[in-house]
């Protein structure tokens, strides 16, 4: 299989329904580079599945009794949701760039206060207690996440936490096979700038975020999910890694695109015995707990 790792930056953000003071403190590079918003629905096709991981992330967060949480990058509140029952005392809020994730939040946790906001001009209230980020810091150009990260964690008490999760799945079939598609179709060149950035290595991230921490804890999980056919790869993806290569095509070629990539689908994974396909997807977490 040939490996088509471009290193671009990327970033997109949908803020055209966005309060006017969220979109104006939208970075200049999110401005530059938007496309359409997160459609919550989509996402939610495989909650249970999307959910696993932030269940097993906030088992490895140490605090017993927090009083500030935020989740970050909240999505449609399924993260929130977790989080809202391990720390029933806590003061929870969610936030995320996109008004349908937002609006899907607020039904599903009405008690919860969720806004509409930018990761890299986010200033939370002084002294959250835990910062907890599932499957987002990836969506941020690599340069940014770091500094969002530090950023935060300047402004915890000591004790105070950081949880994220971001998938590693940039050289899994479903992801090496979104990008070769992306390259050598007719839309080539509309898509040229749509690659991910990889994310940091765990030496990286540990280097960047020892100096401040007592402690960093990072490890990586390697789910398997059984899912009916191929197709439910595609519907999988079109709720997230996909959006940066449909987004910008013309109908017509968003469906030419989603037909050679099903077809790409069905070469690189087999049939299991009872039919079905076996996903695989490996995920980083990281947990550093403020000096
Ligand atoms: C894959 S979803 C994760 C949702 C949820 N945290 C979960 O655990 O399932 C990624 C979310 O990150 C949000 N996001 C991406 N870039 C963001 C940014 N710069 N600031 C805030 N949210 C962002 C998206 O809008 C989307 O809702």
């Amino acid at each position: 299989m040939v490996s088509l790792i471009k290193q671009l930056p990327f970033q997109r953000i949908y803020f055209s329904t966005m309060n006017p003071n969220n979109a104006r403190a939208l970075s200049s590079t999110a401005k530059a580079m938007v496309t359409k918003d997160w459609s919550a629905a989509q996402y939610l096709k495989f909650e249970d599945e999307r959910t696993l991981p932030v269940r097993d992330l906030l088992s490895r967060v140490p605090l017993q009794a927090p009083k500030r949480v935020v989740d970050l990058g909240c999505g449609p509140g399924n993260s929130t949701e977790v989080l809202a029952a391990r720390y029933p005392s806590a003061e929870i809020v969610g936030m995320d760039s996109s008004p349908d994730m937002i609006k899907k939040a607020e039904l599903r946790l009405p008690n919860v206060s969720f806004s509409v906001d930018d990761l890299t001009t986010y200033s939370p209230q002084p002294s959250t207690d835990l910062f907890f980020s599932n499957a987002v810091l990836h969506w941020l150009k690599k340069d940014e996440r770091i500094r969002v990260i530090k950023r935060l964690i300047e402004t915890q008490s000591p004790g105070g936490t950081f949880a994220f999760q971001v998938p590693d799945n940039m050289m899994e079939p479903s992801h090496v096979l979104m990008r070769e598609v992306a390259a050598t179709g007719p839309w080539a060149s509309t898509l040229s700038d749509s690659d991910r950035d990889d994310f940091q290595s765990p030496q990286e991230i540990y280097n960047h975020l020892k100096p401040i921490s007592s402690e960093v804890n990072i490890f990586r999980t390697e789910y398997h999910h059984s899912l009916e056919d191929h197709q439910a790869i595609v519907e999988w993806v079109k709720g997230t890694g996909l959006r940066p290569y449909v987004d910008p095509l013309s109908p017509q070629d968003k469906k030419a695109f989603l037909r050679e990539y099903l077809k790409s689908l069905e070469n690189a994974y087999p049939k299991t015995v009872d039919g079905r396909v076996l996903l695989r997807y490996p995920r980083l977490f990281v947990v550093a707990v403020k000096k």
